[in-house]
């Protein structure tokens, strides 16, 4: 820890984005934790818990409120086709829909902005972009767009099909799904379109306002947006994706991609990789800004966060948990004996994963990684490395990673909620910013300006590829 310090102190410091990371379910990334006394995550269908979490997080002047979302359950463990396993801890199910508590968690905060997933795979892109662009205006330009191509059976099923479309297929209408609302956002209505005049009785302008006339492959929408220019238009747009071809979605389209990544070496790869890419489509380097999934739980010393994290464990929920990694990884751990060893056995993906927890989890070298010890791993905060204990000891482990890997920040889960914000907010957010590296204040008041803060303005930056898609009032011609 030392080290990263000095490290720390010879590089020059950068400003952090920190998110904090939920899903609309009393189980995100802690399965069994809903009956711990102090998880409020049970009221999740309360409005309340929402506009209090968005207080806390606002408090903190967290950057915005990360809801994951998924379209059907995790049926893959015991399976194939069986709810049961999950349903006791709550493996990321019940959910309810991410979209409605936005606009009262925006109406009790100025500066928390909040990203949602939608899926491009079985959302209607002429209906999602109506959603955004009221939800823009609502949270006046604080509203950002997890855009994924999702990876369940059970969600291609619930929307009527059959199965899941190819993965590459998915991206691919992915690639046509964006281009589509970025005509919507940016193109149907010129930027002096509505004047709201009294005196002429004159609301919005004619010949201001047009349709744009999309027939794609995959969709056909005539326009126009129906809803008036929002702050943002497009809103700020995540992307959480690590295939080949959901990194060349992300370095077209994305403005800050989640990625997974357990150790900060692993991480670097991703992102001289995407950073690469990136110069490649012609964008700046650093366009897009990279964060990883963590789980720091602090408290004022490493003995009372050690025995908080210990406490948490006594409530996990194993079937749960394996519950989630079959969901996530499509590998059914009941397969499998209980002396297997997943150094060595199953799927590629899932022994490097594995070997990776090998590499980075103190005090794991040389265990046989058995079906129990994967599902430990994951109960408490999911695939995600974890920093737990004093002010000092997390923020020097979140500084290692920023330093090591490049990243620009964190997605932070919790355990318990908003127990766990709460204690980054007292404890870890004060040694940051003695640090120098996470802010006092809002940059801004839009989600674009405060994860960029280049002084650049609400709307895409103009190497993004929405951008060729604005109406702006010199284009007077106004010509689709
Ligand atoms: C860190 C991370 C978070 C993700 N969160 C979600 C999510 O909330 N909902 C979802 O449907 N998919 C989520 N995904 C999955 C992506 O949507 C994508 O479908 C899946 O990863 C397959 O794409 P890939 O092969 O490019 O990784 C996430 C992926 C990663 C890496």
């Amino acid at each position: 820890m030392a080290q990263a310090s000095e490290a720390g102190s010879q590089i020059e410091k950068k400003e952090w984005i920190l998110n904090g990371f939920t899903m609309s379910t009393p189980g995100h990334l802690a399965p069994g934790l809903w009956r711990h006394p102090r998880n409020r995550s049970a009221q999740y269908t309360d409005i309340e818990y929402w506009t209090d979490m968005a207080k806390v997080l606002e408090k903190g002047k967290i950057h915005a409120l990360f809801i994951a979302d998924v379209l059907g359950a995790y049926d893959v463990y015991k399976g194939p086709d069986n709810l049961d396993p999950g349903l006791a801890g709550v493996a990321q199910f019940p959910i309810t829909d991410p979209f409605l508590p936005i606009a009262a968690m925006a109406a009790v905060t100025k500066g928390l902005s909040f990203g949602i997933t939608a899926s491009t795979t079985y959302e209607n892109p002429f209906l999602l972009a109506r959603r955004f662009a009221t939800l823009d205006h609502l949270t006046k330009g604080r509203v950002a767009w997890n855009a994924v191509t999702s990876h369940l059976e059970s969600a291609a099923r619930n929307v009527g099909l059959e199965t899941q479309i190819k993965h590459d297929d998915r991206y691919k209408i992915a690639d046509e799904f964006l281009t589509l609302t970025y005509k919507l956002w940016e193109g149907s209505w010129r930027d002096d379109a509505v004047a709201k005049d009294v005196e002429k009785g004159e609301y919005t302008i004619a010949g201001r306002v047009r349709r744009i006339n999309h027939e794609g492959e995959f969709f056909r929408s005539a326009g126009p947006l129906t809803v008036e220019p929002s702050i943002q238009r497009t809103p700020f747009i995540f992307q959480a994706g690590t295939s080949s071809a959901g990194k060349s979605f992300a370095t077209k389209h994305a403005e800050c991609m989640f990625m997974a990544g357990m150790d900060p070496q692993g991480a670097k790869k991703s992102v001289d990789d995407i950073r690469a890419r990136l110069v490649q489509d012609g964008r700046d380097p650093n366009s897009i800004k990279l964060i990883v999934g963590m789980l720091a739980i602090v408290d004022e010393t490493d003995e009372k966060a050690q025995a908080k994290y210990e406490d948490y464990l006594k409530y996990v929920d194993l079937e749960g948990a394996a519950t989630l990694f079959g969901g996530w990884t499509g590998t059914d751990l009941s397969t499998f004996s209980d002396e297997e060893d997943f150094r060595f056995t199953g799927p590629g993906a899932i022994q490097s994963l594995v070997n990776s927890w090998t590499e980075t989890i103190p005090g794991t070298d040389g265990l046989k990684w058995t079906k129990k010890r994967v599902a430990q791993e994951i109960a408490l905060g999911g695939p995600s490395p974890r920093a737990i204990g004093s002010p000092k000891t997390v923020a020097d482990i979140l500084e290692r990673w920023i330093q090591e890997s490049g990243i620009d920040g964190f997605n932070l889960a919790y355990v318990i909620n908003p127990g766990d914000f709460e204690d980054i907010v007292k404890y870890l957010l004060p040694e940051l910013r003695s640090r120098g590296v996470f802010w006092d204040e809002y940059a801004a008041k839009t989600t674009r300006e405060n994860f960029f803060n280049d002084g650049l303005g609400p709307r895409l930056r103009d190497d993004h590829p929405g951008s060729q898609y604005k109406w702006t009032s010199d284009d007077i011609n106004g010509s689709s």
